[in-house]
């Protein structure tokens, strides 16, 4: 039996239940990958789950990964060993806090030669999302007005690169110390909510993204033009559910209010990855933490105030 090293969380509870340990290192099935992972990065759906003590199924946090095939199952076309790849494991058990994961080859796409693993690693699950709410929800044109709020953390970094790339003037609302941020992203105007509330304010907007905070729907409502869309990505748990449960209502006339539920899609990835290896949006990387420092790495982003991406470097490249 071959090991490797991983976090494991088998024990409900705060980040000091991740244990950096040997575990058994995976074997792919017929239909599987195994990929030497090279860097992982953190999302909301590996510290909220942890916070509600929800084990994953491979008993090891972490969707987001970077790494090169290292051998597939005989039913896989799409790659072979060698390749290097980009992987969302969200669907899949998740696995990525490890030095090898396993999973369809639905998983992957091919990393783009001139972003490094740490970049790679920082796209899947909050590039994916911010592209879902601002192109498929959002339903985003040129020239459009974009107020996103919450714009400093993984997905809003990502949300105010997708809406400029698409053509629209963005608005973004985050704290002091996120303004310069967001102004270097490319917002047009920026908001810090600790001086100003923008439900005060007479502008309206095209779409309004609620990537985080807590603001009420009517409050929402009225900063939307008349046919306005309202996107409900995240924020606090009262905001996800007040949208959950009033949005539909508060459609009836022509402003529309929707949830994003962002599902992996490889299509999705491979279209922000290109973006990315094109050099027309960046992941933003604020802080990078070694495999055996996961916990801590866990911890600071669940404190909910990361500039941007927390990437894990693992197996040294
Ligand atoms: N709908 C979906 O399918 C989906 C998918 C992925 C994520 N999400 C959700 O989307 C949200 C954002 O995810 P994320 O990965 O971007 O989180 P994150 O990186 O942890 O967000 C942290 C950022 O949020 C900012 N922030 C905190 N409180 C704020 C407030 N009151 N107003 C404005 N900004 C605030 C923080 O800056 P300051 O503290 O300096 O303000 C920090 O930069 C989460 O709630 C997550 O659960 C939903």
């Amino acid at each position: 039996m071959e090991l490797m090293k991983a976090v494991i969380y088998n024990k409900k509870g705060s980040p000091d239940k991740l244990i950096y340990k040997d575990v058994e290192k995976p074997i792919p099935n017929d239909n599987e990958v195994l990929i030497k992972i090279y860097a992982t990065s953190i999302n909301a759906a590996d510290y909220r789950p942890m916070k509600l003590g929800i084990i994953p199924k491979k008993k090891i946090f972490g969707a987001d990964v970077s790494g090169k095939v290292e051998s597939v199952g005989k039913n896989i076309r799409k790659f072979k060993p060698g390749d290097d790849v980009i992987g969302d494991l969200s669907d899949f058990g998740y696995g990525g806090f490890a030095e090898y994961a396993t999973a369809p080859e639905e998983a992957f796409v091919l990393k783009p030669a001139n972003i490094s693993y740490e970049t790679a690693a920082a796209i899947p699950l909050a590039g994916i999302t911010a592209l879902q709410a601002v192109r498929n929800k959002a339903n985003i044109q040129k020239g459009n007005q974009v107020l996103i709020v919450g714009s400093s953390g993984g997905v809003g970094t990502f949300a105010v690169q997708l809406a400029k790339y698409f053509g629209a003037e963005v608005t973004a609302v985050c704290s002091t110390r996120n303004i310069v941020q967001s102004s270097t992203l490319g917002a047009n105007y920026t908001i810090d909510y600790t001086k100003e509330d923008f439900t005060k304010n007479d502008k309206t907007y095209d779409i309004v993204l609620a990537v985080n905070g807590n603001y009420s729907l009517s409050a929402y409502k009225r900063v939307l033009n008349k046919h306005g869309v309202y996107v409900m990505v995240g924020g606090a748990m009262m905001q996800v559910i007040k949208t959950l449960l009033f949005a539909k209502l508060l459609s009836l006339g022509s402003k529309k209010m929707y949830s994003l539920y962002a599902k992996s899609n490889p299509k999705d990835l491979e279209f922000v990855a290109k973006l990315v290896a094109d050099g027309h949006i960046k992941p933003i990387i604020e802080q990078r933490f070694p495999l055996d420092k996961t916990a801590n790495a866990m911890r600071y982003v669940g404190e909910g105030h990361a500039q941007g991406k927390v990437v894990i470097n693992v197996n040294g490249e």
